[in-house]
């Protein structure tokens, strides 16, 4: 490489240093998709680089045994690389793999489970093919942007900056449905017309925090969250009536109030300003209530595609005793009631359990009871009045807690079936788990295309019955 590109690079055999230029081979791709190289046995990575392509980076971090690096330029690029489509990608924070050809961030998704698996378990689990989307655009029902301030302390809405909270301005983001984008910048307009101050989380001043908006995707309606930091907000009927005016598929505006100086996004108090304060949304042939504080999958293509996998996996025959943990508004536990003889569903959140209870008595279900708690605490209580054959486990990205998995790992259930938005802690929490149990299959799903995130559907059989 010396001759052809002149004496800028700065070759092997010295330390390397924060604003250097290298030039140098992508040799693998990491946990984020990012590229991965070495250089004086430094470990680098590379956002936006491809295994195989040879680039120009700069260093802008070293840390004592790998370092950061920004792609320059691509010298040699891989077959694999796709015209970037987001003008924002360079630095937003949202997606990390556009440039990439969809298929083959399937396969790096693939290969980020099995690499988890591999360095948690210390063997090769056969991991199948992740399962993609045939039109991965716009796919969110669920869009979070935020408001602020920019430099010249003028209101600016749009997306947060990689690791930070710095507000990029963007024109169109295509994780989100198009209409979502739409109304968000409706109301920003309407916010800009009428004066209305963004909040400016470094001096704690103006009103309007963030903008959300929940969509269904089967049933068209939409839920509109105004994240405001004091109840008072100016001119609230005159917005809620503008709104409804332009779009008639809002069917309940929200306002939730967050005095704290805070990340999360939700404060504890909702103020419903139009509308019942929720709006229902239709997975397989089941409809849904979904209020502002419930969890809901974010990508309704393949939420229904996640539930059918965890719902083969767990092979029931209608005789079943069956457990849905961190159930949500009770999406999986309604789905597997049709072939179960009686289902529990756990969930912590109070308002999510009485969608939950709701959504069982609009879909006509009577074999399904619902409590609102910590699993780890409820989930023993429950075992001692009812055996359980099949329990579904779908917990947040931390996994599960040793005192849930030592509960599992006595039940000895027939199967567990285990959905996780997170490789790392699914390994984990899968290599206890298999004291008792057998790993049987595990099925990555592509739930947010372009991002480096994999949801998995794993399920486990437990040892004893595989034995007799
Ligand atoms: C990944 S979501 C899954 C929800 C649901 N299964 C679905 O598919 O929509 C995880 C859920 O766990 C709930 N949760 C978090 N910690 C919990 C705990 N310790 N006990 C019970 N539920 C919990 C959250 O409120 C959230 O609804």
């Amino acid at each position: 490489m010396e001759g052809e590109y002149g004496d800028i690079y700065h070759i092997i055999d010295i330390m390397i240093k924060k604003n250097e230029v290298y030039c140098t081979e992508i040799i693998d791709q990491g946990i984020d998709g990012e590229g991965i190289a070495k250089v004086n046995n430094m470990t680098i990575f590379i956002s936006g680089a491809i295994k195989g392509e040879i680039v120009e980076i700069l260093i802008v971090k070293v840390l004592s045994s790998f370092a950061y690096g920004k792609l320059l330029r691509v010298i040699k690029g891989s077959k694999n690389r796709e015209k970037v489509d987001c003008s924002s990608y360079q630095k937003c924070g949202g997606c990390s793999l556009r440039h990439m050809k969809y298929k083959v961030t399937l396969s790096l998704k693939k290969d980020i489970v099995e690499n988890c698996f591999y360095k948690i378990l210390h063997r090769e689990v056969k991991i199948e093919d992740c399962i993609g989307m045939d039109q991965p655009i716009g796919y969110r029902n669920k869009l979070i942007f935020p408001l602020g301030k920019n430099k010249e302390g003028k209101n600016t809405i749009g997306v947060y900056a990689k690791r930070s909270h710095t507000i990029i301005e963007t024109d169109r983001c295509y994780l989100q449905n198009k209409k979502n984008e739409e109304i968000a910048r409706f109301i920003f307009n309407f916010l800009q017309r009428e004066n209305i101050q963004a909040y400016d989380e470094k001096n704690r001043n103006g009103i309007v925090r963030h903008i959300i908006i929940r969509n269904g995707y089967k049933t068209g309606d939409v839920m509109i969250i105004l994240v405001t930091k004091d109840e008072k907000l100016i001119k609230e009927n005159d917005l809620v009536n503008e709104v409804i005016v332009h779009y008639p598929e809002v069917k309940t505006i929200v306002k939730n109030v967050n005095k704290d100086n805070t990340n999360v996004i939700l404060g504890k108090e909702n103020i419903i300003l139009y509308g019942n304060g929720y709006i229902y949304d239709k997975l397989g042939e089941f409809q849904f209530k979904i209020s502002p504080f419930s969890f809901y999958q974010v990508n309704p293509i393949q939420t229904e595609l996640l539930y059918n996998k965890a719902i083969e996996f767990a092979e029931l025959t209608g005789k079943e005793i069956v457990f849905d943990l961190y159930c949500g508004i009770g999406t999986i536990g309604i789905f597997a009631s049709k072939y179960a003889k009686k289902v529990y569903g756990i969930e912590i959140v109070e308002q999510a359990i009485k969608d939950a209870k709701e959504n069982a008595n609009m879909n006509a279900i009577s074999n399904i009871e619902f409590y609102v708690g910590k699993v780890e605490n409820l989930l023993p209580m429950l075992l001692k009045e009812n055996k359980a054959d099949v329990v579904f486990v779908d917990p947040p990205r931390k996994g599960l807690d040793e005192n849930t998995i030592k509960t599992l790992l006595e039940l000895e259930s027939r199967k567990i079936v285990y959905i996780s938005c997170n490789p790392a802690t699914l390994a984990r929490d899968l290599l206890m788990l298999t004291q008792k149990y057998k790993i049987k299959e595990i099925q990555p799903i592509d739930m947010f295309p372009f991002t480096s995130h994999v949801e998995c559907v794993a399920v486990l059989e437990v040892k004893k019955t595989i034995e007799k």
